[in-house]
C-alpha cells in the first residue's frame, strides 16, 4: 500500500516536472520536510525517490537540512556512493544547513559520513542538466521500436532497488508492435510476464509467461498495463520488476484496454502467438514450480547487504 502511494506521488510529481517550463534558479530541500536524515523506516530508496521527483537544472540549489553535529553531507564520487566510502570525499560540508550550488551538470553523489547513516539510507544521486529550451509538443510515435528494458544495467537486481525500473520506464511510450529486450543471465535469472496484483505482492508462483532464454524479447501486443518480474530468490522483493503502460497502437485501431482494472490472467495474457516473437530467442517455457523464495517482505538492513555485493558488480 505504501509502495503503490509512493508510485502514485511520484507518477503525479513526474508529470508536474515536466509541464514545468520555468528557468528560475531553484532551491531543492532535499528530502523536503524529512530533511537530511537516516530515512524513516531505514528506507535505502526514500531520496531516490525525492530526487525522481525533481528535476535539476545547473545553477539550481541543493539545501541539506540537518543539525550540526549530529549529521554532515560529503560530496563523493560514484563508486564512493555505491561503497558508502567516505574515507576520501570531494567535500564534506559538516555544518547545517548547507547549501550546495550545482555548478556543472552531470551526476552528483552526496552520502552523510556519520555513523552507518549511508548505509541506512542517507545518501542521494542526482543528475544535472542544462536548463530546457522549450520543449516541443511529442508527437505520437507510430513506428515500432525495440526497447532493451534497463539499458545498460539490464535485468538485474538493480542496485539501488526497485526505482531503476521506475525511472527507466516512467519516462517512456509504449506502443503496440515494440518490443521489450530483457538481457539477463542464463540459468540465474528469468523473466515472468505477471499480473498486477503478482507484481504487487512479488507473489510469481504463477506467471502467465516465462522466459528463461536471454535475451528475451517479448512482443507488446496490446495497450494497457503490463507487469515483470523474476522468478529467482528475492528477486522480485528487491526490485527487480517492471511496470509499464502501452498507451498508443501502430495502426491507431487498438482500443485501450480497460483502465485501472487489475488484468485478469484470461484477459491479459498475450496472444500466444505473440510471445515467441524473437527469432530463436525468449520463447517462453511452461510456467512450473517458482523457485523464488516466500513472499517475504525484506527489511532495509538485509536488502543493503544483498545489494552492496551487486552495487560491486554493477561497478565493474
Ligand atoms: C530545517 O529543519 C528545521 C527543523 O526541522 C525546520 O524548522 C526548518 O524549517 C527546515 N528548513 C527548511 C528550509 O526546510
Ligand atoms: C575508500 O576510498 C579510499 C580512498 O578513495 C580507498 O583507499 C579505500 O580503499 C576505499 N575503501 C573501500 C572499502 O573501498
Ligand atoms: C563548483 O563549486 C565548487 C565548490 O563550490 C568549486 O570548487 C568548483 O570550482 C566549481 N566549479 C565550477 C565549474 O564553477
Ligand atoms: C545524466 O544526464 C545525462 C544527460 O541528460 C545523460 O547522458 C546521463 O546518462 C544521465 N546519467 C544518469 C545516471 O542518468
Ligand atoms: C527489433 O529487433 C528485431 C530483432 O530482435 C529486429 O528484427 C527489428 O528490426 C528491430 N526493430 C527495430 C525498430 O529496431
Ligand atoms: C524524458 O525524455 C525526454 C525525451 O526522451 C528527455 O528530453 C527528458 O530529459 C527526459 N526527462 C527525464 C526527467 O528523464
Ligand atoms: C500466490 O498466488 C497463487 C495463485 O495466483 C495463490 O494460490 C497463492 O495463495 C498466492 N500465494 C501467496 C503467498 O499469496
Ligand atoms: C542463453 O541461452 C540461449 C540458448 O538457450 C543462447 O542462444 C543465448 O545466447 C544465451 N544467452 C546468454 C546471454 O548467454
Ligand atoms: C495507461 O494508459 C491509459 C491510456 O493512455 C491511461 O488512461 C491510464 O491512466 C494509464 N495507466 C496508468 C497506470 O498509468
Ligand atoms: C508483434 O506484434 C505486432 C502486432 O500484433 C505484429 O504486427 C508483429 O508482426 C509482431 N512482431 C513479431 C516479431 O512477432
Amino acid at each position: 500500500m505504501a509502495r503503490m502511494i509512493r508510485l502514485a506521488i511520484l507518477a503525479f510529481a513526474l508529470f508536474g516536472a515536466l509541464a514545468q517550463t520555468t528557468v528560475a534558479v531553484t532551491t531543492h530541500v532535499v528530502g523536503d520536510s524529512t530533511g537530511w536524515v537516516v530515512p524513516p523506516s531505514d528506507d535505502p530508496l526514500f531520496y531516490a525517490v525525492w530526487a525522481a521527483k525533481q528535476t535539476f537544472f545547473i545553477g539550481d540549489i541543493l539545501l541539506f537540512n540537518f543539525t550540526t553535529g549530529s549529521q554532515d553531507v560529503a560530496r563523493v564520487s560514484k563508486e564512493a556512493f555505491f561503497l558508502c566510502n567516505s574515507t576520501n570525499p570531494i567535500f564534506l560540508e559538516k555544518t547545517g544547513p548547507a547549501k550546495i550550488t550545482l555548478n556543472s551538470t552531470g551526476e552528483f553523489y552526496f552520502i552523510g559520513t556519520f555513523d552507518n547513516n549511508c548505509f541506512k539510507g542517507q545518501r542521494l544521486a542526482i543528475n544535472v542538466t542544462t536548463s530546457p529550451g522549450p520543449t516541443p509538443s511529442p508527437t505520437p510515435r507510430t513506428k515500432p521500436e525495440n526497447f532493451t528494458v534497463g539499458d545498460e544495467l539490464g535485468w538485474v537486481v538493480p542496485p539501488l532497488g526497485e526505482i531503476a525500473y521506475i525511472t527507466w520506464a516512467y519516462n517512456k511510450t509504449f506502443i503496440v508492435g515494440d518490443h521489450l529486450v530483457f538481457n539477463f543471465h542464463n540459468k540465474t535469472d528469468d523473466v515472468a510476464v505477471v499480473s498486477k496484483e503478482a507484481y504487487d505482492s512479488c507473489n510469481t508462483s504463477t506467471p502467465m509467461a516465462l522466459y528463461n532464454s536471454s535475451p528475451a524479447v517479448i512482443n507488446l501486443t496490446r495497450t494497457g498495463e503490463h507487469y515483470f518480474t523474476s522468478t529467482y530468490d528475492y528477486r522480485c522483493d528487491l526490485g527487480q520488476k517492471l511496470a509499464i503502460n502501452v498507451t498508443g497502437s501502430s495502426t491507431g485501431s487498438t482500443p485501450p484496454s480497460g483502465y485501472g482494472s487489475s488484468p485478469s490472467p484470461s484477459t491479459a495474457k498475450p496472444p500466444a502467438s505473440s510471445q515467441a516473437s524473437g527469432p530463436g530467442t525468449g520463447s517462453p517455457v511452461a510456467p512450473g514450480p517458482s523457485n523464488a523464495a516466500p513472499n517475504s517482505r525484506i527489511s532495509g538492513g538485509y536488502m543493503f547487504i544483498v545489494l552492496l555485493p551487486m552495487a560491486m558488480g554493477f561497478l565493474h
